[in-house]
C-alpha cells in the first residue's frame, strides 16, 4: 500500500459518456454512435476498466492505437468491436485477424498483409480506410483513396467497413482547416461512391469535434479525452462544463520537519526559505509522472483542502511542500490532481492546470502518470 496512488472514478466515465450521448441525441435525428478511445492504457486510467465501463454506458465500440492494446482487451474477455486507429506493421496481421480486431489501412502493403492473414474460408474481415485530409500524420492521400478501396474490394478476404479521417485542429473549432478537411473528406466519399464503394460507417470526430463541430459527427465519434473529463483545449471549455474529471492523484506526507530561514531545499537548493518553514516530504516524484519542472512553474497541491506550494525541484521519488501555517503530520493526505474529499475547501486541481503551467495538454499529464502508481478503481455503483 504505497503512499502514492491514483483513484479512477468509473462512475464519472459513465457520466461523461452519458453527457456526450445526450448532446449528440439532442442535436441530431440520427445521433452518431460513441466509440470509446482507450489507447495508452485508457489515457493512463486503465484500459480494461474504462473499456468495460464505456460499453456498459452505451459506447458501441472501442479504439486503440496498437495491436497489443487490442489483444490485451480481448484477453480480458472484451468482445466489443475494437478499431486500431492506424495501420499496424505487416507482421502483426495474423494477430489482428486472430483477435478479431478491426484494422485501419492506408497502404497497399498493409492491405495485402491483412488479405493474406485473413485468408482461410472464414467471413471477410472488415477494414477501415483512413484518409489524410490535411493533418499529414497517417492515412491514404485523397487521390489514392479510390485505388485503396479498389484493392480492398478486389481482395479475397477483406471488405471496406469504414472510411475515416482525423482533424488536426478540432480543439480550435473556428479554425478554417476544419472546414477544409471536412470538404476534402466529402470529396473523397463522393468519389468512393462514384466508384461503387459504400462503407457502412464514416467517421471524423474526436472529442473536440464531437462537442463543437456537428458537421464532423457522421456515423460515430471517437471519444477520448472528454470521456476522461478533461477539456480537449481552452476553446471548447464552455462545452465541457457538465463533464466530471475521472482521475485524481494522491499521496501521503512521509516526513515533516522545520527548515531554518536561509536554508535551501531539494537538488540545487533552488528554493531558499526566507523564514523558518514547516516542510513536508511527499513520496511521489518524476518517475511517477509528476514533472520535475512543476516546481519552476508554480505547482501546488492540496493539503487539508488548501493549496500549498511545491518547494524545490521535484525529485525522482519525492517532492517537498512548504506547509505555511497549516497543521501537518506524517500520513496526512496530499492531493496533487483532484479535490480533497472531506476537507472544508471546494478547491480542485485539474490535469488542465498542470498542463497550463507546463505548456502542454491534459492528455500528456494523465498519460504520463507512470505504472508505479497504483490505479484504485472506484466502481460505477
Ligand atoms: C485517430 C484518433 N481519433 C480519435 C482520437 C481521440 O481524440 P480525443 O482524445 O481528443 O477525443 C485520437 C487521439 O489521439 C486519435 O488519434
Amino acid at each position: 500500500m504505497r503512499w502514492a496512488w491514483a483513484d479512477v472514478d468509473l462512475a464519472a466515465i459513465a457520466h461523461n459518456i452519458d453527457v456526450i450521448r445526450r448532446t449528440l441525441a439532442s442535436d441530431d435525428a440520427t445521433p452518431a454512435a460513441v466509440w470509446a478511445v482507450v489507447k495508452a492504457d485508457g489515457y493512463g486510467h486503465g484500459a480494461v476498466a474504462v473499456a468495460r465501463t464505456a460499453i456498459d454506458a452505451g459506447a458501441v465500440g472501442l479504439c486503440v492505437a496498437l495491436t497489443q492494446e487490442g489483444v490485451a482487451l480481448r484477453d480480458a474477455g472484451i468482445t466489443a468491436p475494437i478499431l486500431l486507429l492506424s495501420e499496424q506493421p505487416a507482421e502483426e496481421a495474423a494477430a489482428i485477424v486472430a483477435h478479431s480486431l478491426t484494422p485501419t489501412v492506408y497502404t497497399r502493403t498493409g492491405i495485402a498483409a491483412l488479405d493474406d492473414a485473413a485468408r482461410g474460408g472464414g467471413p471477410r474481415l472488415g477494414v477501415h480506410l483512413k484518409v489524410d485530409t490535411g493533418m499529414h500524420r497517417a492515412g491514404a492521400q485523397p487521390i489514392d483513396a479510390v485505388a485503396a478501396a479498389d484493392a480492398i474490394a478486389g481482395s479475397t478476404s477483406l471488405y471496406l467497413a469504414g472510411v475515416f479521417t482525423h482533424l488536426a485542429v478540432a480543439d480550435e473549432p473556428s479554425a478554417p482547416s476544419n472546414g477544409l478537411q471536412l470538404e476534402r473528406f466529402d470529396e473523397v466519399l463522393a468519389s468512393l461512391r462514384t466508384a461503387g464503394h459504400e462503407p457502412s460507417v464514416v467517421h471524423a470526430a474526436n472529442s473536440a469535434a464531437a462537442l463543437a463541430l456537428p458537421a464532423a459527427r457522421r456515423d460515430l465519434v471517437r471519444l477520448g479525452i472528454a470521456m476522461y473529463g478533461i477539456e480537449p483545449g481552452p476553446d471548447v471549455r464552455r462545452l465541457c462544463r457538465e463533464l466530471r474529471p475521472t482521475l485524481s492523484l494522491h499521496a501521503r506526507v512521509s516526513l515533516v520537519k522545520t527548515v531554518r530561514a536561509g536554508e535551501g531545499v531539494s537538488y540545487g537548493l533552488r528554493h531558499v526559505f526566507e523564514h523558518d518553514a514547516v516542510v513536508a516530504t511527499v513520496p511521489i516524484g518524476y518517475a511517477d509522472g509528476v514533472p520535475r519542472r512543476l516546481f519552476d512553474s508554480g505547482g501546488e497541491v492540496l493539503l487539508h483542502g488548501r493549496r500549498v506550494p511545491i518547494v524545490g525541484v521535484v525529485t525522482m521519488d519525492q517532492l517537498m511542500l512548504d506547509c505555511g501555517d497549516l497543521p501537518v503530520a506524517v500520513g496526512d493526505e496530499v492531493v496533487l490532481i483532484g479535490a480533497q474529499h472531506g476537507s472544508a475547501g471546494s478547491d480542485a486541481i485539474g490535469a488542465e492546470e498542470w498542463a497550463a503551467r507546463l505548456g502542454t495538454i491534459g492528455y500528456e499529464i494523465v498519460c504520463g502518470i507512470s505504472k508505479r502508481i497504483d490505479r484504485r478503481l472506484r466502481p460505477t455503483s
